[in-house]
């Protein structure tokens, strides 16, 4: 396993649309791997694989159940309900803001086997799911984020929403 180099603001590769896996190798494996060192490494709950440079399709979250790997992942259905919370980004150092976001997901995807699994998720989960999903479109939380400042508190415990 390896560190990747996490891209930041003003690097093009951010904004591009990633494409899709079509094939899982271990080539693939060794860059989910990667990226989940590399997330830890960097305290994030998510990375998206075009933070590294990478335009496939492809996340990892953790948010204290183990890592999780998307690949291919499609979005199906959203709730009504919303959640309002901070979130900040690996490629955005220092910034953060209030997102709004449906409060529950659900969200086809395919495991390292090649399986499809359907993944249901709400809170924290779901908030991480739909940023990373934003990344491989080339869309940051900046983009969406409520013109408010965050307040101190929050940051401090929100600390680990950074993806
Ligand atoms: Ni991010």
């Amino acid at each position: 396993m390896a560190l990747r180099i996490v891209r930041t603001m003003g690097d093009e590769v951010l904004r591009k649309r990633a494409k899709e896996v079509k094939v899982i190798n271990d080539k693939l494996k060794i860059l989910i791997d990667d990226m989940i060192e590399t997330m830890y490494a960097e305290n994030g709950v998510g990375l998206a694989a075009p933070q590294i440079g990478i335009l496939k399709r492809v996340f990892v979250i953790d948010v204290g159940e183990g890592p999780i790997a998307f690949i291919n992942p499609e979005i199906i259905e959203v709730s009504e309900e919303i959640q309002k919370g901070v979130e900040g980004c690996l490629s955005i150092p220092g910034e953060r803001g209030y997102v709004i976001r449906p409060m529950r997901v659900k969200v086809k995807t395919q495991t390292i086997n090649g399986d499809e699994e359907i993944i249901e998720a709400e809170g924290l989960f779901a908030r991480a799911i739909f940023h990373e999903n934003d990344h491989l479109n080339g869309q940051l939380f900046i983009d969406i984020m409520e013109d408010e400042p965050v307040l101190e508190e929050e940051i401090d415990e929100n600390d680990g929403e950074i993806c």
